[in-house]
């Protein structure tokens, strides 16, 4: 598919993936993912470093002169078993690859190679960051690394990542400037009222009702209070009260999450919520509290540089290079698209023809290896590009 990647590579991208796959690990725990890309890092003679308890950093330097460019791979697996069918399927109970961590560490692993291979022709310093717990637990993996300086010594001026994609097929890569995925933050919230008899409400003061109305009217602030052009979701996504049947409920507990992808938006979500769910209690007789528990960015592809990568994969690949919509998922990246120009990639590896369909975090996720090698010549093509690319003229 490239010749710019030798087919030993991707040989060697595919085995790594499918021992990664074997073995995977929840966030913060990839002790043995760790090791893994230290043992194939040494193989290779890559400088790197651990510089989180399971967060690696590896530099490739380039004998001509450039800027600092990062590529970034995510490696922690999700609480689902696996009921993918592979023959390489996870040997941990319980644990699985369902969101293609596994093949994001691999292809990694395939472009620090390949462009190690090259650094006699290669412009700049590519630093490499395998990067855990991307799917939390809270804060996620990436500020640890940021604060642990992976974007200092030296300074990263550029930084992309990849992101399997199963609504686009193997062959396709996906560049959208701008938004392309959601903050995530989580919100609780308590009513409070006075319980009572289930046959003498008059006495009490009832919290189910005005949970109740509360989880109504907090859809008005996706369905009257934001620009339709722009997205917002509300989803409460748990809600408990009550003991019997005739008891009158002292208290209610519900949470959910809001995302959005305009970070002006996110930030009014707060106070709009407040509004609401005080204005509730107050019409109600009870009492209602509003907790915030903050998450991931919005991440937001740098514009001129997105669209520019994709100009530069057009001309220098036989990729079919596609702009799909932003979804409402959250990623971390985030993080370091708010200190470097950032831009996500979506990597397609759907195959119908093959059956390959179901979505990231479904037990029967799979992807089309055929991608690997598209995967690790996108990275590859992004050190290249952006080493040598004249940033301060990419501008809106
Ligand atoms: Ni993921």
């Amino acid at each position: 598919m490239t010749s710019a990647v030798s087919n030993e590579t991707i040989e060697r991208v595919r085995a790594v993936r499918r021992e990664i796959h074997r073995f995977p690990e929840l966030g913060y725990n990839e002790f043995k993912t760790a090791a893994l890309i230290e043992r194939e890092l040494v193989s290779l003679g890559i400088e790197h470093e651990r510089i989180t308890p399971t967060g690696v950093k590896a530099v490739v330097r380039g004998a001509l002169p450039g800027r600092v460019v990062a590529l970034r791979a995510d490696m922690d697996a999700l609480p689902i078993p696996e009921q993918s069918g592979e023959a390489f399927a996870s040997e941990h109970a319980g644990v699985m690859h369902a969101c293609g961590h596994d093949a994001h560490t691999a292809m990694l692993l395939g472009a620090a190679r390949t462009l190690h291979e090259q650094r006699a022709h290669l412009a700049g310093t590519v630093v490499c960051i395998f990067q855990p717990a991307e799917e939390g637990p809270e804060p996620g993996g990436a500020l640890p690394m940021i604060e642990a300086g992976v974007l200092e010594n030296p300074h990263v001026e550029a930084i992309a990542m990849l992101h399997v994609d199963v609504r686009l097929p193997a062959g396709t890569i996906g560049i959208t400037p701008g938004p392309v995925n959601a903050s995530a933050d989580e919100f609780q919230i308590v009513v409070e009222g006075r319980g009572g008899h289930g046959a003498y409400p008059h006495t009490a003061a009832d919290a189910i009702p005005p949970a109740a109305a509360t989880i109504l009217a907090l859809q008005n602030i996706a369905a009257r209070e934001t620009d339709p052009l722009k997205s917002v979701v509300v989803t409460v996504g748990m809600i408990s009260g009550g003991y019997r049947n005739n008891v009158i409920a002292d208290r209610v507990q519900m949470s959910g999450t809001f995302r959005a992808h305009d970070p002006e938006i996110r930030q009014g979500l707060e106070a709009r919520a407040r509004r609401i769910i005080d204005g509730v209690a107050a019409a109600y007789g009870v009492r209602a509290n509003l907790e915030m528990i903050y998450g991931y960015p919005p991440v937001v592809n740098d514009g001129p540089l997105a669209r520019a990568f994709a100009t530069y994969m057009r001309t220098h690949s036989a990729l079919n290079v596609e702009s799909p919509p932003p979804t409402m998922g959250a990623e971390d990246f985030a993080y370091f698209a708010q200190r470097a120009r950032g831009v996500q990639v979506r990597l397609g590896v759907r195959n119908d023809a093959r059956g390959i369909t179901m979505p990231g975090h479904s037990a029967q996720f799979r992807i089309d290896e055929d991608a690997l090698a598209v995967g690790v010549e996108t990275l590859v093509g992004f050190a290249r590009m952006a080493a040598t690319a004249d940033l301060a003229a990419l501008v809106d």
